[in-house]
């Protein structure tokens, strides 16, 4: 039989009434966890006088009634614990979430029209072999004017076209056109090279809804041993069809670039009015797209291509006209003023 003195016996009660107070404690709100901690976790506190009554316990004892106290003193607190955090987020939900406020919509950017049309040209010519080569937005006079077989006097070459950078020896100049890279391709490369180059290019206009200070093309390059004219119609026959639609028509008109020889304008036939006339068309149900040409033998024999051994075709679009139709765009200008009002109607549907 173990004999418990009084005062241990007395100890071992006090605790385990103490325990049913806890436990028995109701906490609702604030004021009755801070009773709570006051009561029992507080210095002035039962569980702490308990701890201090544990110096009178002899020795052998001491474990024992330690270990009860320290068990009682972690239920307590536990208990303040969690209750206060479950006070916490229930009163900063009622002060932060209202449940009846509407959803904020997010707002979803969108593709540049330029950017979305560039992508879809491109993707048109990958699909039959045409790969996309880059280069430099100011070039020298040999990549963008003398390579391309543009005499010395060429109207182009003018200050009233051309944004120089520096004139004289090292002369520099913002490209007029992607043909300059074309050049550099075919520097570096032997045929059969088929290549697109998409690209901003800049001449010195007035700005105004039809003429702008820079804008984007895709120039086209395909040169291999027979390369013929037909191929070329082909080509953009199909590149029309597969942006306007199967039911598009084209057309070329003689016309004169300085690196093709024979030169041709081409118009598709106008897809706001299924070529019947319009005010776009200016009632000849054609509209023009692009210019295009057999490159000219002294063009290949500047980059170092055989012209006995190849022959090729080049040609060039714009890719606002294309946007342009495409789009029903009437103002050069909407491109480059970050309107969002015009930029929005290009969002993609979710
Ligand atoms: N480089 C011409 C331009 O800038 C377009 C073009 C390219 C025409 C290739 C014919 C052949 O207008």
């Amino acid at each position: 039989m173990t004999f418990f003195p009084t005062f241990l016996y007395e100890m071992k009660e006090k605790i385990a009434k103490i325990q049913q107070e806890v436990l028995g404690f109701e906490i609702t709100d604030q004021v009755n966890l801070e009773q709570f901690r006051i009561n029992f976790l507080g210095s002035k506190g039962e569980i702490k006088s308990l701890f201090g009554d544990l110096k009178s316990v002899p020795v052998e004892e001491k474990k024992e009634i330690g270990k009860l106290l320290n068990d009682l003193r972690v239920l307590g607190e536990d208990k303040y614990e969690s209750h206060k955090q479950g006070l916490e987020s229930t009163s900063f939900q009622k002060e932060s979430i209202d449940f009846s406020r509407p959803g904020e919509t997010f707002t979803v950017g969108s593709h540049h029209p330029i950017s979305l049309v560039r992508s879809e040209i491109i993707s048109i010519f990958n699909r039959i072999g045409f790969v996309v080569s880059e280069g430099p937005e100011i070039e020298d006079d040999w990549h963008n004017f003398s390579a391309l077989n543009f005499p010395p006097e060429h109207p182009a070459r003018d200050m009233q076209d051309t944004f120089f950078i520096e004139k004289g020896e090292n002369e520099m100049a913002l490209r007029t056109h992607t043909s300059s890279v074309q050049v550099r391709v075919m520097e570096n490369q032997q045929p059969p090279i088929r290549t697109i180059s998409p690209g901003r290019v800049y001449r010195n206009e007035a700005i105004s809804a039809r003429a702008h200070c820079f804008f984007h093309q895709v120039e086209g390059l395909y040169i291999d041993k027979n390369v013929s004219f037909a191929d070329l119609k082909q080509t953009l026959l199909y590149f029309a069809q597969e942006m306007f639609g199967e039911k598009a028509q084209i057309r070329l008109r003689p016309s004169y670039f300085p690196f093709t020889e024979p030169s041709a304008e081409v118009d598709v036939s106008c897809t706001i009015c299924n070529a019947k006339g319009c005010n776009v068309c200016k009632h000849t149900g054609w509209l023009e797209i692009l210019g295009c040409g057999m490159v000219d033998p002294n063009v290949l024999e500047a980059a170092g291509i055989d012209s006995t051994v190849y022959t090729g075709y080049a040609f060039g679009m714009g890719i606002e006209r294309i946007t342009q139709l495409k789009y029903k765009v009437n103002d050069l200008r909407l491109y480059s003023e970050n309107d969002v009002r015009f930029l929005k109607q290009f969002t993609p549907s979710i």
